[in-house]
């Protein structure tokens, strides 16, 4: 009798067991099917948005994939990201990519509005930056005359601000590791969009990151880091530097075509910078009235940026408190204040002279300024 009751027990508990089991299995199924048919749709509706994937509506291509321009319904434009092909390397870039951007709300990050991991072809969808690359800027003659110094110093300072960002204020630091004039987009308004995490790394890194290749782009690659091994943001400073050197001289990083001690911008900054000749490697559409000093305070800037010693280098911090503190005393040098800095704000959408031109974009600069400085109290 206890013996039968026993095996009763046995029995029920075995039938709740295998019961229960299978209907959680019946759920975990459900809910897959449930998610894949959400992910065939979203990918459905991005085919669609690029119209299959179309020549037409490639707008660049990277190291790790095709970016295309896609037309959501209700018009909204996307960039999305769709790799080439299913490579260990790739995926691993694409979801850093997305483990990185998911931490990070900046408004000069280009900012990822979603993923399709699951796919054949993992995608990556962003907000469109309409502007195309700063490298484009600073070397098509005819786009580069359109870009002031007012304009420079104002992407330098938003790209250090990111990059001071990412070092000390994210959640947990970042290294971005590919900081380049490619990497970085413009808006309509010239306002820089930092891209391209998919080489970036969370700091304290691990034991293992010795052991990972030097990853980088010659000319920005930072002297240290690529002898030592050893990742440390200030690597990312030194990349910067390049960019800012780009954008006050208006050459490239490397120029192959040029003679040995003029290829590398960075070794040609220094030895100008040592020699006192610095005029002969500023952009000429750079040097404009009363704005010398200004030059020469970013030139000194830069040059100790390009320290070959990591810890000699300022933090992306006093970099981009410098360039800021540049600009702002620019502004008041041009007869601005508080009170007309919110007039200006009540004005925004009227071409206002600034600085004696007149611009839109002039305008829409000093207007995102006048926020900042009104949210975080002139900082
Ligand atoms: N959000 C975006 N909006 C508009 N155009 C973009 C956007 N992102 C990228 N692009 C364009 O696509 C090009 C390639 O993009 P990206 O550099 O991100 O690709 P990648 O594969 O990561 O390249 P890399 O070789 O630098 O790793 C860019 O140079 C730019 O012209
Ligand atoms: C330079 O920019 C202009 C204007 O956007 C464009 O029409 C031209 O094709 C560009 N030149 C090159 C060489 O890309
Ligand atoms: C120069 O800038 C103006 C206004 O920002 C724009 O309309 C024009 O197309 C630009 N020219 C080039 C060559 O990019
Ligand atoms: C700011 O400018 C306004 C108008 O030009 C002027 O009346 C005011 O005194 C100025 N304020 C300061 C603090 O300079
Ligand atoms: C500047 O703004 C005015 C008024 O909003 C507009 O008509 C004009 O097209 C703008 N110019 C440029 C170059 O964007």
């Amino acid at each position: 009798m206890r013996f039968g009751g026993q095996i009763c027990f046995a029995i029920g508990a075995l039938v709740v067991l295998v019961s229960s089991s299978w209907l959680y299995w019946i759920f975990k199924k459900r809910k897959l099917i449930v998610l894949k048919e959400k992910f065939f749709r979203r990918n459905e509706e991005l085919k669609r948005a690029t119209n299959n994937y179309d020549e037409s509506r490639i707008v660049g291509r990277g190291g790790f994939g095709t970016i295309y321009k896609g037309i959501l319904p209700e018009n909204k434009i996307v960039a999305i990201k769709k790799s080439q092909m299913m490579d260990e390397n790739q995926i691993e870039q694409f979801i850093n990519e997305v483990v990185v951007l998911s931490q990070i709300n900046h408004r000069n990050v280009v900012k990822l509005l979603g993923c399709c991991l699951e796919t054949q072809v993992p995608l990556l969808v962003y907000e469109f930056i309409t502007n195309g690359i700063l490298f484009e800027h600073i070397n098509n003659q005819s786009k580069a005359s359109n870009i002031s110094w007012e304009n420079r110093l104002q992407i330098a300072a938003e790209t250090a601000g990111v990059l001071s960002y990412l070092h000390s204020a994210a959640s947990i630091p970042i290294i971005h590791r590919d900081v380049k004039s490619t990497n970085i987009l413009l808006d309509d308004n010239h306002i820089a969009k930092v891209s391209d995490f998919g080489a970036s790394r969370f700091v304290p890194l691990d034991q293992n990151q010795l052991a990972i290749v030097v990853q980088g782009t010659l000319g920005y690659l930072d002297p240290e880091y690529m002898f030592t091994s050893q990742l440390t943001e200030k690597s990312d400073v030194y990349s910067f530097v390049v960019v800012l050197g780009e954008l006050i001289t208006g050459k490239k990083a490397l120029s192959f075509d040029k003679p040995e001690e003029e290829r590398c911008l960075a070794m040609y900054f220094i030895s100008c910078m040592n020699n006192d000749c610095l005029n002969q490697i500023i952009d000429e559409h750079m040097v404009i009235e009363g704005n010398i000093e200004e030059l020469k305070e970013v030139a000194n800037l830069a040059k100790r940026c390009l320290r070959v010693k990591g810890k000699e280098r300022p933090y992306t911090k006093e970099v981009a408190m410098e360039l800021e503190g540049l600009i702002r005393k620019k502004t008041s040098r041009n007869g601005l204040n508080y009170s007309e800095i919110e007039y200006l704000l009540d004005k925004a959408s009227i071409g206002y002279v600034v600085g004696g031109y007149r611009s839109n974009t002039t305008t829409a600069r000093v207007d995102s300024m006048a926020e900042d400085m009104l949210l975080h109290g002139g900082r």
